[in-house]
């Protein structure tokens, strides 16, 4: 394979790894990468593949440390469906929204999960997923801001989720490694 073909120009505060650009901002692997050193999860699922930046992360983590790594989109990504198997990675190409059956079973199964929420739209991908996490799992959304007043592109913030944090015991987590990063990170407390 010829790996010269993904790679992008570097944008300055975004990720770039090995000359491929991340829909990420500048610090979100090293953060991953610390929240994973210390946590221990039997699933990583994630809602929204894209190019598959962050899959290749997950897929060294469950390589690394041992679980499973699911990653869902509804398109194809070409570099995706080239990397991703080689890393033992199961990519499938659903409408989550569509298959909700198959995704919840993933999460409420026995072990614990990471939930991934970074597909087209994440209040309803949040709210809809929440229900089925189990103690101790966490879940968490790309794109986030506390409040719309906050400047950036927010997707989902605190509103369009207090009704299912309350229902179904979801606290705040890392919150001051994920934030600066638009990432939520929410744990399941009772
Ligand atoms: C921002 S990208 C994901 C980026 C990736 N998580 C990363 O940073 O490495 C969002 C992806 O969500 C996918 N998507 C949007 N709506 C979806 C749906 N209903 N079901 C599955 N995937 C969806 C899009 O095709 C797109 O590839």
């Amino acid at each position: 394979m010829n790996f010269r073909k993904f790679r992008g120009r570097k944008r300055p505060n975004r990720e770039n790894w090995f000359g491929f650009n991340y829909a990420q901002s500048k610090g979100t692997v090293a953060a991953f990468n610390e929240f994973l050193t210390e946590e221990e999860f039997h699933r990583i699922v994630e809602l929204g593949t894209g190019k598959g930046e962050l899959s290749i992360v997950f897929a060294l983590y469950t390589i690394i440390r041992g679980g499973t790594f699911y990653t869902f989109d509804c398109k194809q990504a070409r570099i995706a469906k080239e990397v991703l198997p080689r890393l033992g990675v199961s990519y499938k190409i659903l409408d989550i929204f569509n298959s909700e059956k198959e995704i919840s079973r993933l999460i409420s199964d026995r072990g614990r999960v990471l939930l991934l929420c970074d597909n087209g739209n994440k209040p309803r991908e949040f709210n809809t997923f929440a229900k089925y996490l189990k103690l101790g799992d966490v879940i968490m959304s790309h794109d986030y801001v506390p409040s719309p007043k906050f400047p950036g592109n927010g997707e989902i913030c605190n509103a369009d989720v207090e009704e299912s944090m309350a229902k179904y015991h979801l606290e705040f987590s890392h919150q001051s490694l994920f934030n600066p990063l638009s990432w939520l990170c929410v744990r399941k407390c009772l």
